[in-house]
């Protein structure tokens, strides 16, 4: 083959593979002691406060491309009520499905221990969450559970704006 179209052959395979590996090697699953940095690192890129993460890594998952992380999401949970927290997407991995995948992923952990009020904060993203069931609520209705937590008490902005989802039971 002329090395023109070895080049643009090669091109096509490697659009062709990045393809395949956004779809297939995707992977979700619990944050490990290791991932603490890499998941610091992503909030501080995202602009998100990464206060409370050492403490609550644990209800962290990660989504990895092979050994990368290109994903988070995180939850402080106390009995019934938790705050979803630290949602974020490397940018270039935004835009297909990947933040709900995540977000769905810690519901459903969550809920399965017992978990049915969902809240969080976000100065950003607040048409984002409302599409995903969330609504937008005063901060003086947060679950009184939640007040222990950092990010509610000083990391967050007060501009940040509350959100609730109840899961009926
Ligand atoms: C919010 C975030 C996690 C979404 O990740 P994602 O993988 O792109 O999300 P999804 O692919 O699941 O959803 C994409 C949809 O959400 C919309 N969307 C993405 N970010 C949004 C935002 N900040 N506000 C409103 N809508 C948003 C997109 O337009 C798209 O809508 P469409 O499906 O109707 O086209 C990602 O944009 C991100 O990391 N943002 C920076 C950090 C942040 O603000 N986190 C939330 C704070 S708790």
């Amino acid at each position: 083959m002329k090395p023109g179209r070895l080049r643009a052959a090669r091109g096509l395979l490697f659009v062709y593979d990045r393809a395949v590996n956004e779809s297939a090697d995707i992977v979700i699953a619990p944050a490990a002691a290791a991932d603490v940095a890499a998941i610091k690192k992503m909030l501080t890129d995202a602009s998100l406060p990464t206060a409370g993460v050492d403490d609550h890594w644990k209800t962290f998952l990660v989504a990895r491309d092979g050994p990368t992380i290109i994903g988070c999401g995180g939850a402080e949970a106390y009995q019934t009520a938790a705050l979803i927290r630290s949602i974020a997407v490397d940018p270039a991995y935004q835009r297909h499905g990947l933040g709900r995948r995540l977000v769905r992923q810690l519901l459903d952990r969550l809920s399965s221990r017992g978990v049915r009020e969902f809240y969080l904060l976000t100065t950003t993203a607040e048409d984002y969450f409302s599409k995903r069931g969330f609504k937008t609520i005063d901060r003086d209705e947060i679950h009184p559970q939640l007040m222990a937590s950092r990010e509610l008490q000083d990391a967050c902005p007060e501009s940040a704006i509350a959100m609730r989802l109840v899961m009926l039971t």
